[in-house]
């Protein structure tokens, strides 16, 4: 059977959260906030590059209520744990708060560091984006806390997108200083600044977005999320250890972000990277590896170039190439696919998908595929049945439709 994950409608959402606060702190909650996971279409890797990316906010989201207390006591509860957790604001520092409790405290900390008064708070935290599955729960329970923050301290962040654009920087910090994951910030960025209706073409060189109408339901086609199930976890040393490689790549080149390699200049720039002297030899494993990483950083953000063309062209039924492109090179020169997102990518693509690609950090996580209206179900039952056959367990799958961001 094929299992689907499907999103909570808004009052809903906001009212298991306000029962749940209730239910832990005795009281009604000051108000309740929330925000979504998101898809990106392409553009991967690319962010922390200072590159491209193309990405969608959910209608999953998580919903959080919160009510400010008049100390530096946060108290957090979530649907999806046991218990109460306490924090002290006043001592949040890299390395201090273990776990998720860590997401919310990070904001906190990172709005101070701002220098916006913000101060302690109880919390309720419940979630439809499902969890660990490359859709960006993370920055989904980030970008709720922002949000909270910004309306209860009066900070009035929330009401303009360049305030957006600095809480995007808070929740990056947050992630990166005292959630220990170094991710780059298009999780965020589409969290808070992401449209209904549309995919934000966000350029990570200075943090602008255009927003960029999507909507597959008109050209009677879908996009198909699988969520392989196959363990994936950014705070892990992988996703670090290939930033480290593109920054170790843009130091050799004398340039500040692979973005500076421009499609033209490719060749002699793997070419120098190939010939590198030194620990990492000429020809050795070390610069094969950077030649790599290089390759696809430049040549994806080119891809997403080409997929935004289509869409502004109204070509949308024309995108597939440019997703199992970005896949074969997600897999081959980045190295970050694995057997799941493999066999979830050619299953649709053999079921009648009309592209097929992993989406977010990789190492598990979750697959996109662009199908025609019809074949949802019967791409879907492809796929469940492939993982069945390989022994792996089940996935699950969401349509997934350009919701709005963060409120
Ligand atoms: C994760 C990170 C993002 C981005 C993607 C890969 O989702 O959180 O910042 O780097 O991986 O594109």
């Amino acid at each position: 059977m094929t299992t689907w994950v499907s999103a909570w409608q808004r009052e809903q959402g906001g009212e298991r959260a306000r029962v749940l606060f209730a239910r832990h702190f005795d009281a009604e909650p000051t108000g309740v906030w929330s925000a979504p996971g998101r898809v990106n279409l392409i553009g991967e890797h690319t962010d922390y590059n200072g590159g491209l990316a193309l990405p969608f906010a959910l209608p999953h989201r998580t919903y959080v209520a919160v009510t400010p207390v008049d100390s530096d006591r946060i108290r957090l509860v979530s649907a999806q744990e046991q218990g109460v957790r306490e924090v002290d604001l006043s001592t949040v520092g890299p390395g201090t708060v273990e776990g998720w409790p860590s997401y919310v405290a990070g904001v906190a900390w990172a709005l101070r560091q701002a220098g916006h008064d913000v101060r302690g708070f109880d919390i309720a935290v419940d979630s439809c984006v499902p969890y660990g599955s490359g859709l960006s729960s993370s920055a989904a329970l980030e970008c709720a806390v922002a949000v909270a923050l910004d309306g209860l301290f009066g900070l009035g962040l929330a009401d303009t997108d360049t305030g957006r654009t600095a809480l995007t920087g808070i929740c990056v910090r947050a992630e990166n200083e005292i959630a220990g994951a170094n991710t780059g910030g298009m999780d965020q960025a589409v969290s808070l600044r992401g449209q209904a209706g549309h995919a934000l073409e966000l350029d990570c060189r200075d943090d602008s977005v255009r927003q960029v109408p999507f909507d597959l339901t008109a050209h009677g086609l879908a996009l198909l999320v699988i969520d392989t199930k196959a363990e994936h976890s950014h705070a892990g040393g992988e996703y670090a250890q290939r930033r480290a490689e593109c920054e170790r790549a843009a130091e050799f080149l004398g340039v500040d972000t692979l973005r500076e390699v421009t499609p033209d200049g490719l060749g002699e720039a793997l070419a120098s990277l190939a010939r590198l002297s030194g620990p990492e030899g000429d020809g050795s494993a070390a610069a094969e590896v950077l030649v790599r990483r290089v390759r696809h950083v430049v040549t994806e953000i080119g891809r997403v170039q080409e997929f935004v063309a289509l869409l502004d062209q109204d070509r949308v039924h024309e995108v597939g190439a440019a997703m199992d492109a970005s896949h074969a090179s997600l897999r081959d020169d980045y190295q970050v696919s694995c057997r799941e997102l493999d066999l979830a990518v050619d299953t649709a693509r053999g079921a009648g998908a009309l592209g097929a690609r992993m989406t977010g950090g990789g190492f598990g996580g979750s697959a996109i595929a662009l199908v025609e209206a019809g074949f949802v179900e019967s791409v879907a039952d492809a796929v469940a049945e492939a993982f069945t056959v390989a022994g792996l367990g089940a996935p699950a799958f969401l349509v997934a439709t350009a919701e709005g961001p963060a409120a």
